[in-house]
């Protein structure tokens, strides 16, 4: 059961929850059970007014909008898909360094009007596209993005890049480097004022 009094820091599954356990493990807000081994989503940790909550990257921002969790760890790329409002970000945590690129083949900007562009980021695609007087028309993909282009099912693609290799080995140039991306830690507005004292101690805790 949950305890109203505690505060539920949420953590997202995959590359940045690889990144970020190392440092919430050294901290003293470290969760009891092995976060590798368990299948629990909702976790104690050494400290007894605060929880791990283990989600989807995509669902954090909704749990920190409504209040479910108070805290959250999240790509910078997702919030770029939300509306700012909605969440207060609190610092970089300087994780998960990349960048969302667009690429394809050479030359795929000159002399066009319209692209279609794969993506599953809808939002900053039609923002930067817009930016550069290019009409865009969205294909949205839930991975696999490179793909698209060498099978007629896009001109280009909006997507993350880290080291460049999955753009290499489908025979993908980056083009444009759209936004740096790092890994945030952001807060419920309200849980700022309710629960400053234990969040202050988690910020410095977590630095
Ligand atoms: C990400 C991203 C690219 C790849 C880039 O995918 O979407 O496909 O990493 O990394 P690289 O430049 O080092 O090759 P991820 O593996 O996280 O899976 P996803 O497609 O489910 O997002």
């Amino acid at each position: 059961m949950k305890d109203n009094n505690a505060l539920v820091l949420a953590l997202p599954k995959g590359r940045v929850y690889e990144d970020f356990i190392p440092v919430l493990q050294e901290s003293k807000f470290a969760i009891k059970d092995d976060p590798k081994k368990s299948r629990k989503m909702l976790l104690d940790t050494k400290h007894p007014l605060v929880k791990v909550l283990i989600i989807r990257g995509w669902d954090v921002p909704t749990y920190i909008t409504s209040g479910a969790a108070h805290l959250g760890v999240v790509g910078k790329d997702i919030l770029m898909e939300k509306k700012e409002e909605e969440f207060v970000e609190l610092a970089d945590l300087s994780l998960g360094k990349c960048r969302l690129s667009l690429a394809g083949y050479d030359d795929v900007l000159s002399g066009s009007s319209r692209l279609k562009i794969a993506t599953k980021y809808p939002n900053s695609s039609i923002k930067f596209m817009n930016s550069i007087g290019i009409q865009a028309e969205i294909i949205y993909l839930n991975g696999a993005q490179e793909i698209a282009p060498m099978l007629g099912l896009s001109d280009a693609i909006i997507d993350l890049v880290d080291t460049g290799k999955t753009l290499e080995e489908n025979g993908l140039k980056e083009i444009k480097i759209i936004a740096d991306i790092s890994t945030r830690l952001i807060a419920n507005k309200a849980s700022i004022k309710t629960k400053s004292t234990i969040i202050n101690e988690m910020m410095e805790a977590l630095k």
